[in-house]
């Protein structure tokens, strides 16, 4: 279904997110029919071209990260037709006058900030003195949002003095991701799940966000960040918060945000024994991040595990344990429920240890759902058991339909016109973040902790995996 027609701005958008992410989604939903094709996308950044120089830049980009057998002339210059770009000084008049004349006036208007976030108050601040945006304008804000507390609200409060809350889509893309919103139907689409699913049936769960990259070229940002700020504060508490949530009344935005806030509010404060950080040592033909980071003196993680109680009805006495890094075994993205052991076993005979059942949402890769499950040994050799895996991936319940899944930056941009705010984070969720993050960072820094190192390609250091013996549990392998 397309959406209304629109006018996007894209600020800094010749930039890297642009060129690899939202350029290449907006080119995918066109060709699914979903934007308009009188929708007009502006690229607006310092980069002196002109429209012509920056569609050769776009066109390059989807090259780049567009399948080839997407990339058809007649469809590339369609796409390239609905391009424009304004050559912009966010600091100077001229420019914002002439943004002002290639806005239509009928159509909705989003605004992309994908620049650094010190330069959001000035562009807010300049959209609205130059009325370029109405009171149903929508402005789109990337992380990293704040790198504390306080930064944070500083940003909300930028925000706030030029629009409303109701305009602003705080973008973290791990929501926008298909399986993530299955998570949701999964929970509240089945009455199977919800009975069971809270501390008197759920041993602990685990969320892992594994890569098997490491900082690259990004070192100089990241070494800034840190796996904490980059993908706990953000994506891990995002996916840890849609699993623990209570159900919403609706689902609607306010409403999964309000449910999504108790959550975090819910947390307890984490003793530095329960968190566990690390950064990856060489290998024999990769750098380790002491090298990638190219600072010799770097106490910044790329790894980490913790433990995680909310102090909640619901969960009060059930972990939940995150783990997250760079440089691991492979790419996995996973929140497993791992459910209680069954209560007594008839089997005893037969020498099973009986396990309790496992629910296992695979975001990346191969996006599925898994059921852990105990059966008989099929065969003539008597009542042994063993565990086996009930498994639902989408590319196989769904063969043969034409489905057309978009990639988290393609829905989200959609979202953002359709003005819903569902999946994207409100301003005060990502204080409340904040709020439970800053004292175990500032804990690190008045202790002056250096990360442990641990060997590439495995699975982190041996003292995450003591995280959870010492509870008598264990991390699910990264394969
Ligand atoms: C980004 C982080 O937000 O998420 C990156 O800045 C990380 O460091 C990335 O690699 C992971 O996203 P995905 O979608 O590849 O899991």
């Amino acid at each position: 279904i397309p959406v209304e027609d629109f006018d996007l701005v894209i600020f800094g958008g010749t930039g890297d997110l642009a060129t690899r992410k939202i350029l290449p989604g907006l080119y995918r939903r066109m060709l699914s029919g979903q934007m308009p094709k009188t929708s007009r996308i502006i690229g607006a950044a310092r980069s002196e071209y002109d429209a012509d120089a920056f569609r050769e830049h776009v066109h390059q980009g989807l090259k780049d990260h567009v399948d080839q057998s997407l990339l058809k002339k007649r469809d590339v210059d369609a796409f390239l037709g609905q391009l424009d770009y304004l050559q912009l000084d966010i600091f100077t008049d001229d420019g914002w006058k002439a943004l002002g004349e290639m806005l239509r006036g009928d159509v909705i208007r989003a605004f992309y900030f994908s620049v650094a976030p010190s330069l959001f108050g000035e562009i807010a601040r300049r959209l609205v003195q130059f009325k370029l945006a109405d009171q149903d304008a929508r402005i789109v804000v990337e992380k990293p949002f704040g790198r504390n507390l306080e930064t944070a609200k500083a940003l909300n409060a930028e925000l706030a003095e030029c629009f409303d809350e109701k305009q602003v889509y705080r973008i973290d893309h791990y929501l926008g991701k298909e399986t993530v919103q299955n998570l949701m139907a999964i929970r509240f689409g089945n009455a199977l799940f919800e009975p069971l699913w809270n501390a008197q049936h759920v041993d602990h769960v685990q969320i892992t966000a594994s890569e098997s990259l490491g900082v690259g070229g990004r070192g100089a940002y990241y070494d800034k960040s840190g796996a904490m700020r980059d993908m706990v504060q953000n994506h891990l508490m995002q996916l840890l918060c849609l699993t623990a949530m209570e159900p919403p009344s609706k689902f609607e935005a306010n409403a999964v945000r309000d449910e999504k806030l108790k959550i975090i509010k819910a947390l307890s404060p984490v003793a530095p024994n329960e968190v566990v950080r690390g950064q990856y040592s060489a290998t024999e033909d990769k750098g380790s991040y002491i090298q990638d980071s190219e600072n010799p003196e770097s106490d910044t993680e790329c790894f980490v595990a913790m433990k995680v109680e909310i102090a909640n009805w619901r969960w009060a006495g059930t972990p939940f344990y995150l783990r997250t890094g760079k440089r691991l075994r492979n790419r996995l993205t996973e929140i497993a429920v791992v459910f209680k052991d069954p209560p007594h076993s008839i089997f005893d005979d037969t020498g099973t240890h009986l396990r309790g059942n496992a629910l296992i949402i695979r975001l990346q890769p191969d996006e599925g759902i898994t059921m852990r499950m105990t059966i008989k040994d099929p065969g003539p050799g008597g009542m042994r058991l063993r565990e086996v895996p009930l498994d639902m991936t989408f590319a196989e319940a769904l063969e043969g339909e034409d489905i057309d899944l978009p990639d988290a930056y393609e829905r989200l941009i959609m979202d953002v016109i359709r003005g819903n705010q569902t999946l994207f984070m409100r301003g005060d969720e990502v204080e409340a973040a904040w709020n439970w993050i800053d004292p175990i960072i500032n804990q690190w820094v008045e202790k002056g902790s250096k990360p442990i190192q641990y060997d590439s390609g495995g699975s982190g250091p041996d003292d995450a995996l003591m995280l959870m013996h010492r509870d008598g549990r264990r991390w699910r392998e990264i394969k």
